[in-house]
């Protein structure tokens, strides 16, 4: 980043301020094939106004670009492709990571500002599907590159804990539950206990009428029934908590849907200041026509709240508290209806800040390319997949491995990072094939892969028992056969900026991979610990691949072990 705006300034001088630096940056691009230079500049834009062929004003440029940093200049048809000085951009970028260490990449933009995220937000008294799992990875990490950014996360837990289903659950409770039963197991417990209501309920309008009536009852604060959802939420929370925990996640708040079952009233009554509330079917609707959106439903007939009432209710909540300057949900991608709807009708409150609202959605987790579903027992449950791939990771450990320290702890790392790592490397768009094998695999692009290569990078530092101190500045290494890795090191800012435009961490995930795979080729070839006035020199590279490649994971929320 910091050369091609280098460059851009170098352009902006040549060509007599005519283009802004901004723009002339904007028209770099970097060469496919890196025989073709570090960097290019296309001169077609020049043309228009040059009034000349893009090949003659490359032509002309190309003599008058002179800076230590642009070692060559060629010409190829319309484009000027500019070589790096190797040596020079080399130790300059591993001064940069041994100066700035973990902070190496950052970016300011971001002004300390809020941006709050809701990840995650499982419903209770269900099992956490992989769904949760994609919102609770991606997330995650999205909090970790805003963070990167310079902005503030907040990470909000919206949990479904609110809603008609827990009249119903709390009707089959009452008909069937057993308390003991519960206590041993209760999400299993509570599901099967949900999915005979509704079984049942096919032929007995008397049971749906039940349920509907127990939820009227919790909303207007019975105590039995609050106490009966008190305990759900308690028992659900506890599993959901060893879940985090396994995969290193925190939140700011967990304030869930039913947080915001007194500050519901607020936005009825706002939308009826507004002339926005209208009755339909007997229930009161915000018509979306004008937006081409179905109406969106706040009240139903029995005056019982939704959903759609509740994110109301929690975005006015998280503006006047956070003050967020931008506001994202990570959310599957079978909610986009839902949040066109929430954002429609916030923007015809007159909220300016509804257009920094953002839905990220993603894609489904398949099995066998089929959806995963929880009615069908198709499910698969989150925290077995998590304790398998940990068990899978210390048999790998046993076996390539066995005098390790701390195995338990590393086959965790491991495991759990795998999981996070298949998750996060595609676009979250794309639906992900569900494949622990795959996962856990040593090579290709995997956590487990990344992991090993930076421990692998670990060792040797070890080995040469390398300090920060010793670094020196320079050194008579060419750098020639170190250059993948370097141009990939200057690059990591790139790709924060590019994965927080995209609000898509496979950027980074890419990245590392990219990285990995560089520096175990360079790793083959080159004696790195051979002695020499130039051993130094590689031990900072080096050094400077642990820095960069772990930051990477982190910003994955993948920890990384320094033995495996
Ligand atoms: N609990 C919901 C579900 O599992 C997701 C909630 C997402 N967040 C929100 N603010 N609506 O489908």
């Amino acid at each position: 980043m910091k050369y091609k705006q280098e460059l851009a300034e170098v352009l902006y001088e040549v060509l007599g301020h005519e283009i802004q630096v901004k723009e002339l940056e904007m028209l770099i691009e970097k060469p496919k094939n890196p025989l073709h230079g570090d960097l290019a500049f296309p001169c077609f834009a020049l043309a228009k106004v040059k009034r000349k062929s893009p090949n003659l004003i490359a032509q002309e440029l190309s003599g008058s670009i002179q800076s230590s940093t642009f070692e060559k200049v060629e010409v190829v048809g319309a484009y000027l492709n500019i070589f790096l000085n190797k040596k020079l951009v080399s130790e300059d970028t591993v001064a940069a990571i041994i100066e700035l260490k973990e902070n190496y990449g950052a970016l300011d933009f971001g002004n300390n500002r809020n941006v709050t995220i809701d990840l995650s937000s499982p419903n209770i008294a269900k099992p956490f599907s992989m769904g949760h799992l994609r919102s609770t990875v991606i997330g995650n990490s999205l909090a970790f590159i805003v963070e990167k950014c310079g902005y503030k996360p907040i990470r909000i837990n919206h949990i479904g804990d609110w809603g008609t289903q827990f009249g119903k659950l709390i009707t089959a409770y009452k008909l069937w539950g057993e308390e003991e039963r519960v206590k041993q197991n209760p999400i299993k417990e509570l599901l099967t206990l949900y999915v005979k209501f509704h079984d049942e309920a096919e032929n007995d309008p008397e049971l749906v009428e039940q349920g509907r009536s127990w939820f009227k009852r919790l909303e207007d604060g019975n105590e039995e029934a609050l106490a009966l959802w008190q305990w759900f939420r308690d028992e659900s929370l506890k599993e959901f908590s060893r879940i985090y925990e396994l995969m290193n996640v925190q939140f700011d708040s967990f304030a869930g849907e039913a947080f915001y079952n007194d500050k519901m009233d607020r936005v009825v009554e706002l939308l009826e200041e507004n002339q926005l509330l209208v009755e339909s079917d007997q229930a009161q609707v915000v018509e979306l026509t004008d937006e081409g959106l179905p109406p969106c439903l706040i009240k139903k007939s029995d005056g019982a709240t939704l959903y759609a009432t509740r994110d109301l209710a929690a975005a006015l909540y998280r503006k006047e508290n956070y003050d967020f300057d931008l506001s994202l949900y990570v959310v599957g991608n079978e909610q986009s209806l839902h949040f066109k709807q929430l954002i429609s009708v916030l923007g015809k409150l007159g909220y300016s800040w509804a257009k920094n609202m953002i839905h990220i959605p993603f894609g489904m987790m398949l099995k066998e390319g089929k959806k995963m579903s929880t009615r069908k027992g198709k499910v698969v449950l989150l925290e077995e997949v998590l304790s398998e791939s940990i068990s899978m990771a210390r048999l790998n450990i046993e076996e390539k491995n066995p005098n390790l320290a701390n195995k338990d702890a590393v086959a965790k790392q491991v495991g759990v990072g795998a999981v996070m790592f298949h998750d996060l490397k595609n676009f979250r768009m794309n639906d992900i094939e569900f494949s622990l094998e795959e996962m856990l695999r040593f090579e290709g692009e995997t956590g487990p892969y990344v992991q090993y290569t930076y421990a692998r990078a670990c060792s040797i530092l070890r080995k040469a028992n390398w300090k920060i101190e010793d670094t020196v500045q320079t050194s008579s290494l060419s750098w020639e056969k170190e250059w993948k890795v370097v141009s990939l090191l200057a690059e990591f800012t790139i790709a924060i900026k590019r994965a927080y435009e995209q609000f898509d961490p496979s950027q980074i995930a890419k990245y590392i991979v990219d990285l990995a795979q560089a520096f175990n080729k360079y790793y083959g070839e080159v004696k790195i610990l051979e002695a020499g006035d130039e051993q130094q020199a590689r031990l900072a590279l080096v050094y400077s691949v642990t820095v960069v490649l772990k930051e990477g994971l982190r910003l994955l929320g993948i920890e990384a072990p320094e033995e495996m």
